[in-house]
């Protein structure tokens, strides 16, 4: 069942998601070479606390950190590790949510350590810039297809891989709630886009095959060929006039 909010709803909305983003802003400032996983986890933390706000991921299904931190070859999910030094020419998915007056804000980026090659700084671009044409795609009266074609058509372009066991979600006071966001079109059409429906899109998109598999760890999720990944993420909302990111600061 779709759950379309308020406008009173989504100002509370854009609060949580502010702090997300800005958070999310802090933690790209210190992907650093030298730095751990653990260190962005514990920032992370902190920075949530500072503003009064509850980590969103920590406990989720077990999940045992605030912070998703996903390098290279890893598309999303990565657990923080204190052994996990990053390094030049890495690419680190970050991925973060709060939960502030009863509702969730989820966003992500994927950040380069220090030079990247440029094949790999196409797949960051094209990954982006898929996000940003699905975030167009939000206007009433589109279909959800229409969001998730935005996204297949680039990636297509570019001969990625796009992840198909995992898509973006509607949010609110529940961090997954319907409709599911698919970054491929599959069964027609899919619910009519209507003002009040506030959704997290996150394309995850491979540079190699589109197939993944999870780590013994149960969490970590990683490309089957070994090659890098990329995630962006913003929560969204559905206005008359069309869609507002609300993951900004
Ligand atoms: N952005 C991710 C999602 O929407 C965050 C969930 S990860 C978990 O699924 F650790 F919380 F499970
Ligand atoms: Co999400």
């Amino acid at each position: 069942m779709i759950n379309l909010k308020s406008a009173r709803e989504i100002e509370i909305m854009k609060g949580a998601s502010r702090i997300v983003a800005e958070i999310l802003l802090e933690l790209r400032g210190s992907c650093r070479a030298g730095a751990t996983t653990a260190d962005l986890d514990r920032i992370a933390h902190d920075l949530t606390l500072k503003n009064k706000a509850i980590p969103a991921f920590k406990g989720y299904r077990g999940y045992p950190a605030s912070l998703c931190v996903s390098v290279n070859d890893e598309v999303v999910h990565g657990i923080p590790s204190p052994k996990r030094v990053l390094k030049e020419g890495d690419v680190v998915g970050l991925d973060f949510g709060v939960i502030y007056d009863g509702y969730y804000g989820d966003a992500a980026m994927t950040v380069p350590i220090g030079e990247i090659s440029p094949e790999l700084q196409n797949l960051l671009d094209v990954t982006e810039q898929s996000l940003y044409r699905a975030i167009e795609q939000a206007v009433p009266g589109n279909s959800l297809s229409d969001l998730s074609a935005a996204v297949q058509r680039l990636a297509d372009a570019n001969h990625y891989g796009i992840v198909r066991e995992f898509c973006g979600h509607g949010i609110g006071r529940a961090l997954h709630e319907d409709p599911p966001v698919l970054n491929y079109v599959q069964n027609g059409k899919g619910p009519k886009i209507k003002p009040g429906l506030v959704l997290a899109i996150e394309p995850m998109i491979n540079m190699g095959t589109e197939r993944v598999r999870v780590l013994e760890d149960g969490w970590t999720v990683v490309t089957e060929d070994g090659k890098p990944s990329a995630h962006f993420e913003h929560t969204i909302a559905v206005t008359p006039d069309g869609p507002i990111i609300l993951t900004r600061v």
